[in-house]
Order: structure tokens, then sequence, then C-alpha cells
């Protein structure tokens, strides 16, 4: 089995690239651990940011997103002091929010990909890479590849595969965990919403129009199981605030996951003939929803840099793609953790709790009264 660039992993960092080399005629084939049915239903993130939407869209992607993607533009914030919006849309750099819930993007990339006489594997999981010849190896024999992109996702193979005395693994754990919730319930407010809680933090994601996300902050050893529905929605009901603020609109939980708030970045993200791409490269807590988005730009970069390499044999671009993409990861890391230390309080044994609470309303009162603090804010939490 042979082709020029060789795909570990059919997420949004693997389709994307595999779509933009398609688009310029090169040779691909992706290799991906489940079946198609299992990534086409697999509801994950759903924000796409600005640049998301112009590499969907200027490369063709963007169909089903424009069909029925909801635009989406302001987040509200919650606390014992009261309630207000941001409409991000009009601050920083007026960019806004595309909802796509990415089970739906994954679909419609697969359909292009192939469309493009790309080629892919499903249910074929990779155990071993050998950055050096671009070799891979699976449960169906092995693969060669001119170049081997680990698109994997962040407990995949293709980091191992980078030396560990040449690679730094740069992580945080978070010390939080949150219960990530899916409901068939409609949404409960326009707006995406963070509240600010002595329980613990919750949040409200629209997804589409039956279907919203919650998330609670819990307890990093809780078992989902001990979250019945009852229990879920009466304690987002405490930490949202609804005798103020008004009811939520129940439905059915279809699902209950825990989320441990983590980061981490590899650099360098390449080795040899091996690229890392996606949360290969660079894991990024859910804050603020910007994992797919970084996936998404580095799929761009690194595309333009194999182009190059396959069709000029100019490899400049290539060698330069961790420098290139390593800046952009860090911003979002940075801006990311910004938003940890916004949306959770201190944990009640630090000895300086109290002092770190004050801290925390203080910053959000910047946010609600500053101008220049809500810039600040959109652009960051739209951009990358
Ligand atoms: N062999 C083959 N495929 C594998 C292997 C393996 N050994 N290990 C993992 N995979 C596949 C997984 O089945 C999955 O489909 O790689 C894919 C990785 O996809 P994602 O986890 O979605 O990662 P990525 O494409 O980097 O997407 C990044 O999208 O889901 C959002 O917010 C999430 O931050 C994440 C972002």
């Amino acid at each position: 089995d042979r082709a020029t660039v060789l795909i570990v992993g059919a997420g949004p960092a693997g389709l994307v690239l595999g779509n933009l080399l398609r688009a310029n005629g090169i040779d691909t084939l992706i290799l991906e651990r489940g079946s198609r049915e299992r990534v086409q239903t697999r509801a994950r993130a759903g924000f796409l940011g600005a640049n998301s939407a112009r590499v969907l869209t200027e490369h063709g992607l963007a169909a089903g997103m424009l069909r029925s993607g909801q635009s989406h533009d302001t987040c509200a914030f919650r606390d014992a002091e009261g309630e207000f919006e941001l409409n991000y849309g009009e601050l920083g750099r007026g960019e806004v929010h595309t909802v796509y819930p990415q089970q739906h993007l994954v679909t419609d990339l697969i359909a292009e990909y192939l469309h493009r006489g790309g080629r892919i594997r499903f249910d074929v999981t990779v155990t071993e890479i050998d950055a050096a010849t671009a070799t891979v190896r699976h449960n169906g024999g092995e693969s060669r590849g001119r170049f081997v992109v680990g698109c994997d996702g962040s407990n995949g193979v293709s980091r191992r595969a980078l030396p560990a005395d040449l690679a730094t693994r740069h992580a945080r754990d978070h010390g939080i965990a949150w219960l990530a919730v899916l409901t068939e319930a409609p949404q409960s407010m326009t707006a995406v919403t963070y509240a600010l809680h002595d329980n613990g933090f919750a949040g409200h994601m629209a997804r589409s129009p039956q279907v919203t996300r919650y998330y609670l902050q819990v307890c990093a050893d809780d078992d989902p199981a001990a979250w019945p529905d009852e229990r879920i929605w009466s304690e987002l009901a405490i930490r949202m605030r609804v005798d103020r603020f008004g009811p939520l609109r129940e439905g059915p939980v279809t699902e209950r996951r825990m989320v441990r708030l983590r980061s981490d970045v590899v650099d360098p993200m390449q080795h040899g003939r091996l690229f890392l791409a996606g949360d290969a490269a660079s894991l990024i807590s859910p804050s603020a929803a910007k994992g797919a988005n970084l996936a998404i730009m580095q799929a761009e970069v690194l595309a333009r840099a194999l182009t190059d390499a396959v069709t000029r044999e100019d490899e400049a671009a290539l060698r330069a793609y961790s420098r290139t993409c390593l800046p952009r990861i860090w911003r979002a890391q940075e801006f990311s953790h910004w938003m940890i230390t916004l949306l959770h309080g201190p944990a009640a044994a630090e000895p300086d709790a109290g002092f770190q609470r004050v801290l925390r309303r203080a910053r959000l009162s910047s946010l609600r009264d500053s101008r220049s603090h809500q810039d600040f804010f959109a652009e960051n939490y739209v951009g990358i």
C-alpha cells in the first residue's frame, strides 16, 4: 500500500488536510480506526471561528455549513451580581462563530474527499509509525508514503513516534473536570451562557434547534453514572440561577461524559517525514471551543507546505511548519487558560482562595464595563 501522503485519523484535521491535498491533485490515503458510521455520528465540538469558516469556504468545503450552520455572535456571563451579554460580533474584529455540529462537518468532508478521488480506509488501527521512512504499521499490514501526517488525536500513536529527546511536550492538567452533557432539548437562552457559581461553573451552548449542550464542573473523580437526569437539571438550575433569570427548557440527557481540562503542546510538531496536526500536536481545553479551529488552521498551513514539497520539490515551508503554527497555537492556549481562570473559582483548600475569588470578580467586571477588555475578549474568542 503506497500513497504520496499518508494521513492517520479522519477527524477535522485529517479530513480538511486530505481535501486540500486532493484539490491540488496529490495522492492521499487516510487510515481511520473507527467505522465510517462511527466517525460520522460522534458528537464533539460545534463552534467554527472566522478562520475556519474562511478555510472551508475558500476550499469548497462549506456547502453544508452555509446551508444549515447558525451564525452566533453573542455570549453571556452570569454570576451572583447579575448577567451581562457581550455581542462579540460587534467588538474586536467583528467576527462571529458558525455553529455547525462536528459530526455533520465530518460527514460533509468525507463525502467531498471521496468525490475528489481521495482514498480512505476505515476500521484500520495504526500501531506504529516510522518517521524516518514514512512507514505505518496497522492491523491490515503496512503502508508507505513519502510523508506521513498524524491527525490521530491526543492519544494517538503519532505523538509517540516523535523521539523523546528531540520533541518536548509542554503539558498542564488544570485539575478541573466537566461533565459534558448533550440534551434533547431546545436551547434555553439565545446566547452561549457561562455561569459562575460557588458550586462550580455551568455552561449552556446551543447545537441545533433540537439539541443543546451543557457543561457542569464536577469533581475529577466523579462518575457520570452518579449524575442522573434529575440531578443534572437541578444542579444546572442552581448554577444558572433560574430563580432570577428564568427556567431551563428540559429534555432527556442523551450523552454524559467526563472531560478533564488538559492542555498540551508538542514542540516541534514534526520529525523526519512525520508531521502532526490537530489534537495530535496540541490539545486545548474546551473552555474557549478552539480545538477544531486549531486543527483546521494547521491543516491549511500543512496542505500548502506539502503541496510545495510534492509539486515543486520545495521543502522550505515544510521545514517551517512548526515555527509557523506554534505561535498561533500558544496564543490560543493563552486565551483558553485565561478563560479557565475566569470560569472556575479556586479550590476551597487553596490558602488564598478568598483573594482569588475577588480577583475573578474584578476580572468579570472589567469585561462587563471596559470596551478595551471586551475587544480583547472578542478578538481572541473567535480568532486564531
Ligand atoms: N489509527 C487510526 N486512526 C486513529 C488512531 C490510530 N491508531 N488513533 C486515533 N485515530 C483516529 C480517531 O478514531 C479519530 O477519528 O483519529 C481521529 C482523530 O480525530 P479527532 O480526535 O477529532 O482529532 P482532530 O482531527 O485533531 O480534531 C481536533 O476536533 O473533535 C474536535 O474539539 C475536538 O479538539 C478536537 C478537534
